[in-house]
């Protein structure tokens, strides 16, 4: 993995010209402003900045800089240099966009990112160049299953795992039909997935899978055809701009008073307040909740809305998190990323203090977390009790080798 070369000791880099210019000033500076320069993390951001996830991105890149920020701008005792890249939720870009960040800007970890297909894209490259790979949000479930690797960590949650208990939770509240709807790409089947597993085994039925192309949001023949169906209650999987407008089109169309919507907190999650009186009542499964009531997420979301102005939500707590992830794993190496073999182990025991409670990871590197029962009341999301308790995705097919 890779490790920086400062003025003196550390492993060596590819040979570049920016290497000999290293080089260069560190024998007119041996101490100076070059060796210091050298001796900063480089961190790769790769996240949307546009399209419909672009609330997403900037929330995890503000509450990962947020955590940084608490420990006086350092990891692992040294100054941190940012790499951003606007993966713009395109698969197709994702290699290129990648290997841009660790062969060009030759990162040290490379954190990353919203989308599930982007993911995939990006862990190809880190496994190919064994870069460190932090994921702060996509929850493809083969990340951390068939695709697993010892370089590749996520501090989030599986698609699997909030949608999982929302299953159990609509059977349990009496419904026997439902209709899913959903975008179609591997972060909305595998929701989808989850819930009927949950949905099925508690002795439900799934009548239609509805499905639109991702970022579409033309929904309303598939919302006729829904309402068609009569279903007891629909599952839908949809996150950031597409959720908003999922939610209003939603409610315009009658469905709200008529037919129970749920889904896992991404529904609602940085949307519910703009989505207004459409929202109101929608219970949802996610690893966080607002109004959890600790020290650490009251502090976290005042100080979040001090740095940004705005509410934090999921998104913002899982960027800080990984900033939180990476601050102590690089201070149980010192700061030593090349230090692969005692980085990963670091990782791999750590326990994270989130805003979220307290987590651990998975042998597959997925969070082993508490999955939250909310909903919309008055304008707020509200926490009304644990759905399931200490929820360990199963990593199927994951080999670390
Ligand atoms: C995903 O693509 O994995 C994804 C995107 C947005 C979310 C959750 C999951 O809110």
């Amino acid at each position: 993995m890779r490790n920086l070369e400062a003025c003196r000791g550390g492993r060596r880099r590819a040979a570049s010209a920016a290497a000999v210019m290293l080089a260069v000033a560190c024998a007119v500076d041996p101490s100076g402003a070059a060796a210091a320069e050298a001796g900063k993390v480089r961190v790769g951001l790769m996240l949307p900045y546009t399209g419909t996830y672009a609330a997403l991105g900037h929330a995890i890149t503000n509450g990962f800089k947020l955590a940084v920020s608490e420990r006086g701008e350092k990891l692992g005792g040294r100054g941190v240099e940012y790499f951003t890249v606007d993966d713009e939720s395109d698969p197709a870009k994702a290699p290129e966009n990648a290997t841009k960040l660790v062969k060009r800007d030759r990162v040290d970890v490379l954190v990353g990112t919203v989308h599930s297909g982007v993911a995939l894209g990006m862990a190809k490259v880190a496994r190919e160049t064994n870069t460190l790979m932090v994921d702060p949000n996509a929850g493809a479930d083969e990340l951390t299953g068939a695709l697993c690797a010892p370089n590749i960590f996520r501090t989030s949650f599986s698609n699997w795992q909030p949608a999982f208990p929302m299953g159990k939770v609509a059977a349990d509240m009496g419904h026997k039909t439902a209709v899913t709807f959903t975008w179609k790409y591997p972060a909305g089947d595998e929701s989808v997935g989850g819930f009927k597993d949950g949905f099925t085994k508690a002795g439900g039925k799934v009548l239609k899978d509805l499905t639109v192309p991702f970022p579409n949001v033309e929904f309303q023949a598939l919302l006729t055809e829904l309402a068609s169906l009569k279903p007891d209650c629909v599952y839908a999987f949809f996150a950031g701009g597409g959720a908003l407008k999922f939610i209003k089109d939603y409610a315009a169309a009658g469905l709200n008073t008529r037919v129970k919507l749920y889904g896992p907190g991404f529904l609602t999650d940085g949307v519910y307040r703009e989505a207004g009186a459409a929202a109101e009542g929608l219970k949802t499964t996610l690893h966080y909740a607002d109004d959890l009531d600790t020290p650490l997420n009251k502090k976290f979301r005042a100080d979040f809305k001090q740095r940004t102005g705005r509410e934090a939500d999921v998104y913002a707590v899982q960027g800080y998190d990984t900033g939180t992830f990476l601050l102590q794993g690089l201070d149980a190496v010192k700061g030593d990323v090349g230090a692969d073999k005692a980085l990963v182990k670091a990782w791999e025991g750590l326990t994270i203090d989130s805003p979220r409670g307290v987590f651990k990871l998975s042998p597959s590197h997925d969070p082993i977390q508490d999955i939250y029962l909310r909903q919309v009341t008055g304008g707020q999301e509200k926490l009304l009790g644990v759905a399931h308790k200490a929820l360990a995705d199963p990593g199927t097919g994951c080999k670390m080798t």
